[in-house]
């Protein structure tokens, strides 16, 4: 049996968010230059997009670049930024022609403008699209995320827009970055790390985990598959007993 028959249609992760990691070790186990393996993960990005928009699954949120990773050299920071120009402009059919509306979050005044140029673009050219919401973490940071919710209540407590007995999850997804975003069910990681590394920290807070040693580059179809096929194994308590949950 295939593995995508094995996949319940009914049952998907309603927000998968992927934290891609080992572009770097791919490339070095290859003998090349860290580049070269940021660029040969553009290939499992397109995949994975794709994957996940055929099978239904409704928003994809694809950790791209930390609020950290700006630490990283600055010609590696500046490889990542012209990939990410270069990639926008050549995906833009791709995310056109199976209707995905492109998001993003993050710090995004902090990109180069040349960046922040073609993003705005592809997302305004594809803010009508249905089919899936694709976000692209981005000079993202969970930490510098809940910094500014706690900035913008205070000010507007401050302003007696809202009272301070009035805040509750809800006014403060309202004000995250994810606002728009249901929480996120299935949290992919590969290359063997087994971290966070400041991610959706609000949001992941009911999230399934699923680690694999599969690097960034090499992740395919399949790899997506077995992750889905293990999350629909898992039973999802929130806090409840077995029993009550299957009454
Ligand atoms: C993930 O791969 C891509 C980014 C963080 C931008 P890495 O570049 O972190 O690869 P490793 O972890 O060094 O192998
Ligand atoms: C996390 O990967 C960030 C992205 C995938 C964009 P890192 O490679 O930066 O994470 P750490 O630093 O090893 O935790
Ligand atoms: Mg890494």
């Amino acid at each position: 049996m295939k593995l995508l028959e094995k996949i319940n249609k009914e049952q998907l992760p309603q927000h998968l968010a992927i934290i891609m990691d080992g572009n770097g070790r791919w490339a070095k186990q290859k003998g090349m230059l860290r580049a070269f393996g940021h660029e040969n993960g553009t290939k499992s990005v397109r995949v994975t997009v794709e994957t996940c928009a055929k099978l239904g699954i409704k928003n994809l949120t694809l950790y791209a670049f930390s609020t950290e990773n700006w630490n990283r050299p600055k010609v590696e920071v500046d490889t990542l930024m012209k990939l990410l120009v270069s990639s926008l402009k050549k995906e833009i059919k791709t995310l056109q022609s199976n209707n995905i509306r492109l998001n993003a979050i993050g710090n995004l005044t902090n990109l180069p403008s040349g960046v922040q140029k073609e993003l705005q673009e592809v997302i305004e050219k594809t803010t009508e699209n249905t089919r899936m919401t694709l976000t692209l973490a981005l000079s993202y940071g969970s930490r510098e995320e809940l910094i500014q919710v706690v900035k913008k209540i205070a000010n507007k407590v401050k302003n007696n827009i809202i009272s301070e007995e009035a805040i509750d999850e809800s006014i403060i997804n309202q004000h995250l970055y994810t606002h728009n975003l249901p929480d996120v069910d299935l949290v992919i990681r590969t290359s063997g790390e087994h971290r966070i590394s400041n991610f959706l920290l609000w949001q992941i807070a009911y999230a399934e985990f699923y680690f694999t040693e599969v690097l960034w580059p090499d992740f395919t179809e399949n790899h997506l598959y077995e992750a889905i096929i293990s999350y629909q194994k898992r039973e999802r308590r929130f806090g409840k007993t077995s029993e009550q949950i299957i009454p």
